[in-house]
């Protein structure tokens, strides 16, 4: 599987996402189940939010990772934009570090830009930095326009990550966002990588999408995340709560579409030709 890096850290590019699940008890297997899955074949990353089911998703996160060494694994929580202050913030990270049964964060990220000038986050972001409870911060759901803002405040340059909406149908970032990462070495990572499961249908319905999975014996789904994984420094988090879905994922993230498939993929999924608003789910 391709690696990103990440400041100082090798990561997998195919990370997991945790948006929805410790709502339904009912789920609660399956989803431990597709965790450990994931967990065991080298899926380090998980990716969760104190605001997902109001704390259930990063509870579900902690029970998943209890019986392995914490050291191996790179946890990402995000914090909400009305949290961002020094002292929220800290009232935030202390309560989620409880929920997830760990003492630090690998990566702590302002889950969206809110009314907290950036220069106070920054600091209450540096401060945690330096006490050790985080080791990394970042930002998600950052336009260019932001992420220039944020790289003229003090500390700013500490910008480990940046988290935004990236797929086959939604392909904005790659406009300005996504090279200027690139450049930099930043990681971009790239959330709802599949679409949402692709609800409209849009997406996996297409048909040249559905020739290039029947040519790799892939399905259609596999198919959206191993374009998404096409790109260097891009490090999807798929959700699924379904372990078979789970080793599908890690599959596509081995499967590498060809140049002619990716040229195939654009004529009917163009890139973007000028600056589009960026897209937020
Ligand atoms: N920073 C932000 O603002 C932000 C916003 C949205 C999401 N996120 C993060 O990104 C993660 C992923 O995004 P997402 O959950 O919105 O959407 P997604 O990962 O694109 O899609 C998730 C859906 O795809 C299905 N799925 C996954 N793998 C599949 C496969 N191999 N075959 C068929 N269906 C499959 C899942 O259902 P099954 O469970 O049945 O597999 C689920 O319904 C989130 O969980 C969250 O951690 C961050």
């Amino acid at each position: 599987m391709q690696q990103i890096k990440l400041k100082r850290a090798l990561l997998p590019a195919l990370g997991m996402g945790t948006w929805h699940m410790g709502d339904q008890p009912t789920k609660r297997t399956a989803e431990i189940q597709a965790l450990h899955y994931g967990l065991d074949h080298g899926l380090t990353v998980i990716d969760t939010a104190e605001m997902y089911g109001n704390g259930r998703s990063e509870s579900l996160v902690g029970a998943a990772i209890r019986p392995y060494q914490r050291q191996d694994l790179f946890v990402i929580s995000k914090f909400l934009p009305q949290n961002a202050t020094p002292q929220r913030m800290r009232q935030s990270l202390l309560a989620s570090l409880k929920r997830l049964g760990t003492d630090y964060l690998d990566l702590y990220l302002l889950h969206w830009r809110g009314r907290v000038p950036l220069a106070a986050t920054v600091a209450g972001l540096e401060t945690l930095k330096r006490e050790g409870k985080i080791h990394y911060w970042g930002v998600s759901n950052f336009d260019q326009v932001d992420l220039l803002e944020l790289q003229q405040i003090t500390g700013g340059q500490h910008l480990a990550a940046n988290e935004d909406l990236y797929n086959l149908g939604a392909r904005g970032v790659e406009f300005d966002v996504l090279p200027w990462q690139q450049k930099r070495a930043l990681p971009l990572i790239a959330y709802s990588p599949i679409a949402q499961g692709d609800v409209r249908g849009n997406l996996t319905g297409n048909k040249v999408v559905q020739q290039i999975a029947a040519a790799h014996q892939l399905t259609a789904y596999q198919v959206l995340l191993a374009w998404t994984l096409r790109q260097p420094q891009v490090l999807a988090i798929p959700q699924t709560s379904n372990w078979q879905h789970m080793q599908a994922n890690i599959a596509a993230a081995d499967s590498t579409l060809t140049a002619s498939e990716l040229a195939a993929l654009n004529q009917e999924f163009p890139a973007p030709t000028h600056k589009q608003p960026l897209e937020i789910i």
